[in-house]
């Protein structure tokens, strides 16, 4: 079993990749923007405390998120492993992972960092719907739906989100350089990232992976014995 974080800007294709990555591994993939917007949805504490960072673009305080994802890693269904998609996105939530996972005595297997230039990034985000209900996500040129704006899964209504404004968009992309990119070098110097080319098509990314986190584990194993 194997656990991953999928690293990358908004819109670089996290969600798209770890949904299939989490079918093909039968592991969960677990998404902390996804978890958040359930609470809203559902009118929770935390969901009422998120929503206005989420409506602003801004992360949501470290302390909350690490409650929301303690919560979420400690259920039946992760102990052998997941990709995490959104999470961590801060130094501080990155090294709260750590020390869960060194409690636990496990290790991740690779952080894999989707590179994707920006002008893709908005032509994604703006031709990009959500289910509302499962929250799988198409995109109306290069992953459209069976029928327009009724989801292929669920038959759920496919709808924008509500951080796809432009002034969201762009606010989103400055907190991801400020407060996510370093963790680049954090995962650099724990020799766990691998960069992928995040335009080559969402099965060529997911081999991609697939090739890149088999080849981490197979050393790791290796190191060991
Ligand atoms: P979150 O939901 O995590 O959003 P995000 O990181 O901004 O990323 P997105 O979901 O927008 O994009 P993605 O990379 O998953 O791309 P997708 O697969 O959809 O977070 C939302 C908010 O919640 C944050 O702003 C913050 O407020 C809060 N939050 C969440 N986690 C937090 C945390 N840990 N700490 C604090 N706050 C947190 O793909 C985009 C489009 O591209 C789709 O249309 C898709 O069809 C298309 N596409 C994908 N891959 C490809 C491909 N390979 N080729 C062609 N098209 C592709």
């Amino acid at each position: 079993m194997i656990r991953i974080v999928l690293l990358g800007p908004p819109g670089s294709g996290k969600g798209t990749q770890a949904s299939a990555l989490g079918r093909r591994r039968s592991i969960p993939h677990i998404a902390s923007g996804d978890l958040l917007r359930a609470n809203v949805r559902e009118g929770t504490e935390l969901g009422r405390r998120a929503r206005p960072y989420m409506d602003r673009g801004e992360l949501v305080p470290d302390e909350l998120i690490l409650d929301m994802m303690s919560e979420r890693l400690s259920q039946p269904d992760a102990q052998e492993g997941y990709v995490l998609d959104g999470f961590p996105r801060t130094v501080a939530q990155a090294e709260a992972l750590d020390a869960r996972l060194r409690e636990i005595g496990r290790e991740l297997d690779a952080v894999v960092y989707l590179r994707v230039p920006e002008e893709e990034i908005q032509r994604r985000l703006a031709g990009r719907r959500t289910c509302a209900a499962c929250y799988a996500v198409y995109h109306v040129d290069t992953m459209p739906s069976e029928k327009e704006d009724v989801c292929d899964k669920c038959s759920g209504d496919l709808i924008r989100r509500d951080d796809e404004a432009p002034e969201v968009i762009h606010t989103r992309l400055e907190v991801y350089e400020e407060q996510t990119r370093p963790l680049l070098d954090f995962y650099r110097r724990q020799e766990l990232l691998r960069e992928i080319d995040g335009t080559i098509g969402v099965d060529n990314v997911v081999r991609e992976i697939e090739r890149l986190v088999g080849a981490a584990h197979a050393a790791a194993q290796e190191q060991k014995a």
